[in-house]
């Protein structure tokens, strides 16, 4: 579990004006323990955030080794010498940016001595001047990326201090940057700095780590730093000190981190995907702990940072999100509409970042994020916040950027997420939502049974899920039936049609199969020119008022010859003859089907993507928290 239920306001971050960061990810480390396997360690853990190189650069004696590789860690640990080792150093895994996906452009950068190196996540806007500036004074590069600028010009202020050349030349870097410098004159040291891209110090007994997620040293250390916006950091074997633009030494808060090892590892599990999928009823039970009021029929949400006046003064709910955090958003906003009578929107991230929104007085924004780090969702929460609104986060991540920077929140407690396509976030998510819309609803229409009884159903969403999971064999064999086809369709209406949304996402996710969601209502439309015998359509069936017209829709589908999965309610004998294939959920309340449904969607994207044999943790060309535009 993580620290505590509540969504601790933590220190602004500094720079609102930082752009861009990438997904790369870093380690460091100073200590006594063998540093090579603790850098490769560090890395294969950050490898879930995607990346197409690997490198490390070892301090030993006086002196730097690098080794770089293109492709996986297994790839880097390969070419690693085995008599390679070092007192201090550190690992990047890049995901290309500025600069193809080669050895050379690889990190650690080096300046032209050699002597130091330097990892780098984030985008370094005036590269090209610095270059052209550099190469007058004599560096030669050797790689396309916008990352080199940055060693050779700490080398110019270098003068035996790497803290201080680090200082001298930070000011002249536009852009994001989360770096850790080393140099081989000074063992044992390590220098770090943030601006726009995550950075947190880890702090042992006797040694000490910086990286750019925690993930990468939870094995070793519970105590941890998070670095803000304009922030360096001086660390070695047993010491580290903060400073911030302004050269005054911060003190920092240490946090502990209450993650089990085992909430990183995969167990039994052949992949982190399926452990995340069969966690659901644990991670919902999280998600809702602490924040019943039987009593008060209603929620408890601590972190929000708005008393009873502020709340009842909301007159509209809007959200900010991406990927499967935007679907749970529209969701929730159905939720909140229909439960708490308020007028309720979610918008893409990427979309309303660029649009000059109406930011109306009574409006409550939400940015939800599983990463906390999703740029296109940061970028427009400050923009909405610019605007003078209150941004909420529904954030996993503890001491994400989003959650540090919004005004208040909740935490969804999913436990570290590592396979990149989400599912227990998401259903995490969704608890959030049904809490929030619960408190909403007391507070304005709901009676107090109204409220009870659907407490009580909140309450049984864990054993449902749980139920649920059970059809996983059923599932597994209809994947293997279907997973050939080029196409799939994803059908679902009212609040089924962001599951439908979410279905095909982890199918275009993990499998690589084109899949696209639509209302059931809309397939008339335009989708169902698409229907042949080659398109499985996936239909969501509810037990509630929209259940025939759904399966008016089935027929029409099956009228044209096209294949029909069906998930739908258990006892549901019409839905099962009307379909080829029928995959029932227990039966509960409607309000409550977004949480089973997407159970069997989940699982027969996972059990495609096993069957065509793809990289189900790591799928091609994306990453878990997409940092960039
Ligand atoms: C990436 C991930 C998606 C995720 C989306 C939003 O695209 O691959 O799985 O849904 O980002 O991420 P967030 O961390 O903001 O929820």
């Amino acid at each position: 579990m993580y620290e505590a239920t509540r969504f601790v306001a933590l220190p602004p971050v500094a720079n609102r004006n930082a752009k861009e960061s990438s997904m790369c990810g870093i380690i460091g480390y100073s200590g006594p323990r063998k540093t090579t396997a603790i850098l490769l360690e560090g890395l294969r853990r950050l490898e879930y955030r995607g990346y197409d190189s690997a490198g490390i650069a070892l301090g030993s004696g006086k002196s730097l080794r690098i080794v770089k590789t293109v492709g996986k860690i297994a790839a880097l640990k390969a070419a690693i010498p085995a008599d390679l080792e070092g007192n201090w150093g550190i690992g990047h895994t890049r995901w290309a940016t500025h600069g193809g996906v080669t050895q050379i452009n690889a990190h650690p950068h080096m300046d032209g001595s050699g002597k130091l190196a330097v990892v780098h996540n984030g985008i370094i806007e005036n590269h090209h001047a610095l270059r052209a500036m550099l190469e007058k004074k004599g560096c030669v590069f050797v790689s396309e990326t916008d990352t080199e600028v940055i060693p050779h010009l700490i080398a110019q202020y270098y003068k035996g201090d790497l803290l201080e050349a680090v200082k001298e030349a930070l000011p002249k870097l536009q852009g994001t940057y989360g770096i850790a410098c080393i140099h081989a004159d000074e063992p044992g040291r390590i220098v770090g700095a943030r601006n726009g891209s995550p950075l947190v110090v880890g702090v042992g007994s006797g040694e000490m780590f910086l990286a750019s997620d925690i993930t990468a040293m939870v094995a070793y250390t519970d105590k941890v730093i998070y670095l803000n916006d304009g922030e360096i950091v001086d660390l070695g074997v047993d010491h580290y000190s903060i400073s911030n633009r302004e050269e005054r030494k911060v003190d920092k808060k240490i946090d502990q981190i209450t993650w089990e090892l085992g909430s990183i590892e995969k167990g039994d599990y052949p992949c982190y995907m399926e452990k995340e999928i069969f966690e659901q009823p644990e991670s919902i039970e999280r998600a809702l702990s602490g924040r019943l009021d039987a009593e008060n029929a209603t929620a408890k949400l601590g972190g929000l940072n708005l008393d009873r006046r502020q709340l009842s003064a909301v007159g509209r709910v809007k959200v900010i999100a991406a990927g499967t955090s935007w679907h749970a958003g529209l969701i929730g906003c159905q939720l909140l509409e229909g439960l708490a009578r308020l007028p309720s929107q979610a918008e893409l991230a990427s979309e309303i970042r660029y649009r000059n929104a109406v930011v109306e007085k009574d409006s409550l924004w939400f940015t939800v994020s599983q990463s906390g780090e999703t740029a296109d969702s940061l970028y427009a929460m400050r923009e909405i916040q610019r605007k003078g609104a209150t941004v909420l986060g529904i954030c996993n991540v503890v001491g994400s950027t989003i959650a540090r920077e919004s005004d208040g929140g909740i935490y969804v407690h999913s436990g570290p997420e590592i396979a990149v396509a989400s599912t227990k976030a998401f259903t995490s998510q969704l608890a959030a939502f049904y809490l929030f819309s619960l408190l909403m609803a007391r507070m304005r229409h709901m009676a107090r049974e109204d409220g009870a009884a659907f407490l009580a159903q909140l309450q049984n969403v864990p054993s449902l899920v749980a139920a649920a999971l059970k059809q996983r064999d059923l599932i597994q064999a209809v994947a293997k039936k279907y997973c050939h086809a080029k196409d799939f369709l994803f059908l679902g209406r009212g609040m089924l049609y962001p599951i439908a949304l979410e279905g095909a996402l982890k199918l275009k996710e993990i499998s690589y199969i084109h899949a696209e969601g639509c209302s059931a209502g809309e397939m008339k439309h335009g989708p169902i020119a698409l229907i042949s015998g080659e398109v499985p359509s996936v239909f969501l069936i509810s037990d509630d008022y929209l259940r025939e017209k759904t399966l008016s829709n089935i027929r029409e589908i099956k009228a044209r010859g096209g294949p029909i999965i069906a998930v739908g309610v258990e006892g549901d004998e019409e839905a099962r003859r009307v379909a080829d294939d029928f995959i029932p959920v227990p039966h509960s309340d409607p309000r409550f089907y977004p949480f089973t449904m997407v159970v069997p969607l989940q699982l027969l994207a996972y059990f495609c993507a096993l069957e065509l044999g793809r990289d189900v943790d790591q799928p091609r060309n994306l990453a878990k928290s997409v940092t960039v535009e």
